[in-house]
C-alpha cells in the first residue's frame, strides 16, 4: 500500500480506451506486428507457445509489481508512473503483470499480447495507452539436460539469444545488424536489450533475460527449471517497420490512414497524409510550496481536455525567482489534428480550459 497519493488517479479518457482491442483487428498495424511475432513463433524451433491476447488490462498492483519483483521503493510504483484504480488495482503498466499467474497455471511457452497504460509525457512516440508482447519460455531440468547445456540458465540464454535475433532478422530484414546490450529488469538476470540497425540508427526493440529463478519457485514451476522471458512494444515497431511518424495515429479512424494496411503485408511504407499547421500556446505557473505538479500532471491536464489534438507538452522554461525562491515553469503545448484544420477559436478554448484546470492547482503567471 502506498500512502499518500490518491485512491484512483485514471482520467475518463484513459478509461475510455479499456477494450480497444487494436490489437485484435487483423488489419491493423499493432495486430499486424503481433502477427508477425505468431508465425515467427510457430515456424522455428524454439516451442509451442499458447497466445493469450485477451487477459484484463486491470490487475492486482500485487500482479503488476510483486510478483515479478518490482522492489516496494521503485518509481514505476508512484502514481505520478502508473494508473490507480484503488489502492490496490491499476491498469497493467506492462505485460509482464501476467508471467506469474500465467506460469501458475501450467503454462510454460507463451506470448501475452495487450494494452499497457502509463501516465506519461505527450510527444509523437508517448501515448497513454501502448501496446506490449510478453513471451516466455521454461526448460524443465530434463529438457536442458537432454540439450546438453551446462545449466539451465546457460541453456535458456543460449536460446532465448537465437530466438530474438531470428526474430529481429525475420522483422527487419535477414540482412540486419543487431546488438546486445546489458541491461537491468528486476525480473530477469542476466537481462539484455537487443538493439538493430535500422536506417543508420541503432534502434532499441526489446528487453529481455533470464527469469529470476524466486518467480519460477513462487509459480510452482519445478526445481530445476530456468527459463527466459522479453517484453516489445508493438508501436515502437510498428512506427519503424511502416514508417508511421506519429503514435496517435493507431488510434485515428481516418481511412486515408486505415486503408494503407493489409494483414500480412509487412512491406508496406506508410505515405503521409497532408499535415496540417500545428499551433503553440505556453502556459507558466508558480510551483506551490508543498507539492510539484511534474511534467505528467501537466500532460494529463493538456491531454484529458485536448485528446488527440495535444501533439506535444515541453518544458521550456524553468527558473527560481531570485528573492522568493518560487519555481517558474513555463510549458508550450503543441495543437494539431492529423486530419483537419484546427479553428482560432477552438485552440484558445482549450488552452483556456487548460490554464483553468491548471490554476485549481497552482498559481498561473
Ligand atoms: N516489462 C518491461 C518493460 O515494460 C519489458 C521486459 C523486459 C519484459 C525484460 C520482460 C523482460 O519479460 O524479460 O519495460
Amino acid at each position: 500500500m502506498l500512502t499518500g497519493h490518491p485512491a484512483n488517479n485514471v482520467p475518463e479518457s484513459v478509461y475510455a480506451k479499456l477494450g480497444a482491442g487494436l490489437h485484435t483487428r487483423p488489419d491493423h498495424p499493432i495486430c499486424m506486428i503481433k502477427q508477425a511475432v505468431y508465425d515467427f513463433f510457430d515456424g522455428g524451433d524454439f516451442g509451442a507457445f499458447t497466445k493469450l491476447d485477451d487477459l484484463p488490462a486491470i490487475v492486482p498492483a500485487t500482479a503488476n509489481f510483486d510478483d515479478v519483483l518490482v522492489p516496494a521503493d521503485h518509481v514505476s510504483r508512484s502514481p505520478n508512473d502508473t494508473y490507480y484504480v484503488d489502492d490496490e488495482t491499476v491498469l497493467r503498466c506492462h505485460t509482464s503483470a501476467h508471467q506469474a499467474a500465467t506460469l501458475q497455471k501450467g503454462e510454460r511457452a507463451f506470448l501475452v499480447t495487450g494494452d499497457v497504460y502509463r501516465r506519461d509525457s505527450v510527444d509523437a512516440s508517448h501515448y497513454p495507452v501502448f501496446h506490449q508482447m510478453e513471451g516466455v519460455r521454461v526448460y524443465e531440468e530434463g529438457e536442458w539436460k537432454a540439450a546438453g547445456a551446462a545449466s539451465g540458465a546457460a541453456h535458456a540464454e543460449a536460446n532465448l539469444k537465437a530466438a530474438l535475433e531470428g526474430l529481429a532478422a525475420r522483422l527487419f530484414g535477414a540482412g540486419a545488424e543487431t546488438r546486445w546490450v546489458d541491461a537491468y529488469f528486476p525480473f530477469t538476470e542476466p537481462s539484455f536489450e537487443l538493439e538493430v540497425l535500422f536506417r543508420g540508427e541503432w534502434l532499441e526493440v526489446l528487453g529481455c533475460g533470464v527469469v529470476q529463478p524466486a518467480i519460477l519457485d513462487r509459480a510452482g514451476v519445478a526445481r530445476g527449471a530456468a527459463a527466459w522471458a522479453f517484453g516489445l512494444g508493438l508501436e515502437r515497431l510498428a512506427m519503424v517497420l511502416f514508417g508511421i511518424p506519429d503514435i496517435r495515429l493507431f488510434w485515428t479512424d481516418d481511412a486515408r490512414f486505415t486503408k494503407q494496411f493489409r494483414a500480412g503485408d509487412l512491406t508496406t511504407r506508410f505515405s503521409p497524409y497532408s499535415k496540417f499547421p500545428p499551433c503553440f500556446k505556453d502556459v507558466s505557473f508558480w510551483q506551490a510550496d508543498g507539492g510539484e505538479l511534474t511534467e505528467n500532471d501537466v500532460c494529463e491536464v493538456v491531454r484529458s481536455l485536448a485528446g488527440d489534438l495535444a501533439e506535444a507538452v515541453t518544458l521550456v522554461d524553468a527558473f527560481t525567482h531570485p528573492k522568493t525562491g518560487r519555481i517558474s515553469h513555463c510549458y508550450r503545448v503543441a495543437y494539431r489534428s492529423m486530419d483537419r484544420s484546427l479553428e482560432d477559436g477552438e485552440i484558445n478554448e482549450l488552452q483556456e480550459g487548460v490554464r483553468a484546470a491548471l490554476s485549481e492547482r497552482v498559481e498561473l503567471r
